[in-house]
């Protein structure tokens, strides 16, 4: 019998996280549950809560939910971008810009527009709460939290991982003291975790990214962005990745809260193309096309206020159609690789993505035999 090697012995990120397959379930902001994330890790993987957009309580809330339904590890995200600035006559601009579409559907548009959620940079509410409750990973977004927060998070023992779209954010995750790196191509679903958004954007795809990152820094890779089934997530260990970090695959399960229509609109995908806008958020996020990325991109469209400024205005845009009873204008966020999708239980997507892995690795030692 041949001797294989186990896979936290190629993989040795699986052993630092805890999990056995290579499968991290992204982190969704106002689509992941704590349902959701444990399915994910008591099938084998590792689960992800986003909590971005909440605050503290709320977040410790979901942890403390998700604890309940599994014992093993789970990651908890928070976002740390640079802290919104208020521009009074941009966000009047936008507004204006948007009014008749408020009008559309009988509603008005905010007087004024909030920053709707804080930074963990500066949310040391949140800080306390993730030292207090010590999930075992935490993840950022959009860039790194200061020192200090990275060091008191190492020594209350949790494993840290941050996304980079570049060789440089890589670098500066490295310097950080940070444990891996989540490479995130352009062809993710979500936001992109850029972490200076009026910096020059290569757009790197997540084959590029990954491989550059694999050979040119030290730290354990995750492949993200485009990964749908057991083939992309071989393809990704064979370019060098440790894991994969799914977001799209994940969202149609039926542990998450994608409302009716998005989920109707995810798996009907191929009728819509997916789009990079700024217009629904103020920061770069790819989702299906529709009337609020048409509007982002029509010619003469004035410049979107601050990220998560610019929310406030998508989310009441979104509420106005909705209430009457039009999705025109949801942020249904979405990879390029949607049409894969599958409306999967997520236990038993985990283990068809598992078993699909493993037929796919052994396509690749038969070829591997085929080429001597
Ligand atoms: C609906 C949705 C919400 C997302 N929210 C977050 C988030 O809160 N935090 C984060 O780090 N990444 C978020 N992402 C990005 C994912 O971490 C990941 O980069 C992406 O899903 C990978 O591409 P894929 O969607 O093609 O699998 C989100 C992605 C989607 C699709």
């Amino acid at each position: 019998m041949t001797q294989t090697t186990p896979i936290a012995d190629r993989l040795p990120l699986l052993r630092r996280l805890g999990i056995r397959t290579p499968i991290i379930q992204a982190p969704m902001a106002g689509v992941s549950t704590p349902a959701l994330a444990a399915a994910v890790t008591n099938a084998g993987g590792l689960g992800s809560l986003g909590v971005g957009a909440m605050d503290a309580e709320a977040a410790r809330k979901a942890i403390r939910e998700t604890r309940a339904l599994t014992s093993g590890p789970f990651n908890v995200n928070v976002f740390c971008h640079a802290p919104a600035v208020a521009d009074a006559a941009r966000e009047q601009a936008w507004l204006a810009y948007l009014a008749p579409r408020f009008a559309e559907f009988g509603a008005t548009p905010p007087a004024a527009l909030r920053e709707i959620y804080r930074s963990y940079v500066t949310d040391d509410a949140m800080h306390a709460m993730l030292l207090e409750e010590r999930p075992a990973v935490v993840s950022f977004h959009f860039g790194l939290p200061d020192a200090g927060r990275i060091r008191a998070l190492r020594d209350a023992g949790i494993v840290l991982l941050a996304s980079a779209t570049s060789l440089d954010e890589a670098r500066a995750i490295e310097a950080a003291g940070i444990d891996a790196i989540v490479a995130q191509g352009i062809e993710a679903g979500g936001h992109r975790g850029v972490f200076d958004p009026s910096a020059v954007d290569e757009g790197l795809g997540t084959f590029a990214l990954v491989r550059m990152l694999a050979t040119q820094t030290r730290l354990p890779v995750i492949a993200a962005g485009g990964i749908m089934d057991g083939a992309g997530i071989a393809a990704a260990l064979a370019l060098g990745a440790h894991a994969a970090q799914l977001g799209t695959a994940f969202i149609a399960c039926p542990e998450t809260v994608a409302d009716g229509p998005y989920r109707e609109a995810l798996l009907q995908a191929r009728k819509r193309p997916t789009v990079l806008t700024r217009a629904i958020s103020g920061r770069h996020a790819r989702g299906l096309a529709n009337r609020f990325t048409e509007l982002g991109a029509a010619a003469g469209a004035p410049a979107t206020p601050d990220y998560p400024t610019a929310y406030d205005a998508g989310k009441a845009l979104h509420a106005a159609a909705k209430a009457r009873g039009s999705a025109d204008f949801a942020a249904q966020w979405a990879g390029q690789a949607v049409p894969l999708a599958r409306a999967l239980p997520a236990a038993e997507l985990v283990a068809a993505l598992a078993s699909e892995l493993a037929a796919s690795a052994r396509g690749l030692g038969e070829l591997a035999e085929t080429l001597g």
